[in-house]
């Protein structure tokens, strides 16, 4: 099966939550129960917690990545954190075009695009979000929809770049809600967007390519859809907090 090509990733996308002193006690929590882990462990924190991760994940298998990174590398962008400004902090992973920074920051494509461009030149790997809002599905265009993005936001990425892409299909409607999408409809649309690659890059590329799951993933729900083909991993908000359940996600991607 292609799926051993391909080792999994279970990320943690903290959103905007856990002061400094609180990252220090999750991760300190986190360090143990992933000492084991034969995925990757990735843990995507506020840019105040940045710091303090690097230092204590140090030594450790848990890589560390932002939420964000701007375009360029510097200059007048009030508020704004470029790719190498993480990159010297020690950064490995950022995620770019969370559906929440499409839905409430207007990230469109195109700065979604510069966003991945600019991570990547500076060194970075970047978990690309692609996926549908609930109108879309009912709609019948998840295809339509997940294709354009994953085109427009891959503009100008070669098939070598590829190799520090992950791209994490993210359903809108089942981000937060508890609404997970089934193990099937999770598996179409990660295949769906496999194929996709393999237009652009060709199949040895597409089958090498990480392609996660992300919306509502829980200890619950994790085994059924970890074990499809196509779903090398999740990106996981919610769950991700709780280093009792992160600990659930990573074996459930250890033994998957
Ligand atoms: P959730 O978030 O696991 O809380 O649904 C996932 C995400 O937004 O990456």
């Amino acid at each position: 099966m292609n799926k051993n090509l391909r080792k999994p990733v279970i990320a943690g996308n903290w959103k905007m939550n856990k002061t400094a002193a609180e990252a220090e006690t999750l991760i300190g929590e986190l360090i143990p129960v992933a000492k084991d882990a034969t995925c990757e462990t990735v843990i995507c924190v506020p840019y105040t917690d940045l710091a303090v991760a690097v230092k204590l994940t140090a030594g450790t298998n848990i890589k560390v990545g932002a939420q964000n990174c701007h375009f360029k590398k510097s200059g007048a962008f009030t508020g704004e954190i470029s790719a190498e400004m993480l990159k010297t902090t020690g950064v490995e992973y950022v995620i770019i075009g969370h559906s929440e920074r499409r839905q409430y920051f207007a990230e469109t494509d195109l700065t979604v695009n510069r966003r991945t461009k600019a991570a990547l030149e500076a060194g970075l790997k970047v978990i690309l979000c692609v996926g549908e809002m609930l109108s879309e599905r009912e709609d019948g265009i998840t295809e339509t929809v997940v294709k354009l993005q994953t085109i427009a936001d891959l503009t100008d990425i070669t098939a070598e770049q590829m190799k520090n892409v992950i791209i994490a299909y993210e359903p809108v409607w089942a981000i937060g809600t508890g609404k997970v999408a089934t193990d099937e409809q999770a598996e179409e649309v990660c295949a769906f967007i496999r194929a996709v690659l393999a237009e652009k890059y060709g199949k040895a590329v597409a089958d090498g390519v990480v392609i996660q799951y992300g919306g509502s993933m829980n200890p619950k729900n994790a085994a059924g859809l970890l074990a499809k083909e196509n779903i090398d991993g999740g990106l996981i908000g919610g769950a991700s907090l709780k280093a009792e359940d992160f600990a659930a996600l990573l074996s459930a991607a250890t033994n998957g």
